[in-house]
């Protein structure tokens, strides 16, 4: 004969295992969550290619402030030989303006909060 309490527990977890996405989203958000940064589309490009920025920004910051306090040297010149002021608040930010829906998409993501705005103006949005 059947062994009711077997089947029953059975049910449960076949039922569980098929509702998962569900309860699983409601539980921890949208589980399609992908950070969506949004660049400003007055502006045709970054001062180096996309892919470059994406992998590499933390270090071209990290250079640029030694560059500029340490060497006191101040321009950069970018790939295509146009000249930059190396600052985060005169040149990344007078294009991404919006901090919370660029620079935070990704940060808040990964879970990294560069500490950089103790200090460095935070832009005011839009
Ligand atoms: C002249 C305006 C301008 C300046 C200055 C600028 N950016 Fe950008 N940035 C853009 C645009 C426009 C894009 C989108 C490029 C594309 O879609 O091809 C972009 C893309 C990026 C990306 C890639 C985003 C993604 O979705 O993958 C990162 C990261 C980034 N910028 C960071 C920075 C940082 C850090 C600085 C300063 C060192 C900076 N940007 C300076 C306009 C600028
Ligand atoms: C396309 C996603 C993306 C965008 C947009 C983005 N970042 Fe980042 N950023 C990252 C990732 C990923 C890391 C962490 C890299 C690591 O841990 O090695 C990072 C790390 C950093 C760091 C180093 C922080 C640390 O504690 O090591 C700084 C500084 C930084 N980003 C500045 C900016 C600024 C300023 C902007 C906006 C102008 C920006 N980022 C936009 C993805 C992004
Ligand atoms: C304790 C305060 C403090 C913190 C935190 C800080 N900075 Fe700075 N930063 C300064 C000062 C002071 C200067 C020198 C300003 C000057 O000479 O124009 C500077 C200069 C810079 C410069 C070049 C000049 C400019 O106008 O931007 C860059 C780029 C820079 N910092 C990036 C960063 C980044 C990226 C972070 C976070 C990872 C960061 N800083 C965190 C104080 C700070």
């Amino acid at each position: 004969m059947y062994d009711t309490g077997k089947v029953l527990a059975g049910l449960g977890i076949f039922i569980a295992f098929i509702t998962f996405p569900i309860w699983f989203s409601l539980a921890f958000g949208d589980a399609d969550y992908r950070p969506n940064p949004q660049a400003p589309k007055d502006e045709s490009s970054c001062i180096e290619s996309k892919e470059y920025m994406k992998a590499w920004h933390m270090d071209l910051l990290n250079d640029w402030r030694n560059a500029v306090v340490r060497d006191g040297q101040r321009i950069y010149v970018s790939t295509d030989g146009k000249k930059h002021p190396m600052s985060l608040s005169l040149n990344c930010m007078k294009c991404h303006r919006n901090k919370e829906k660029f620079c935070d998409q990704c940060h808040n993501y990964i879970g990294v909060d560069p500490f950089c705005w103790d200090c460095h103006v935070e832009p005011e949005g839009e």
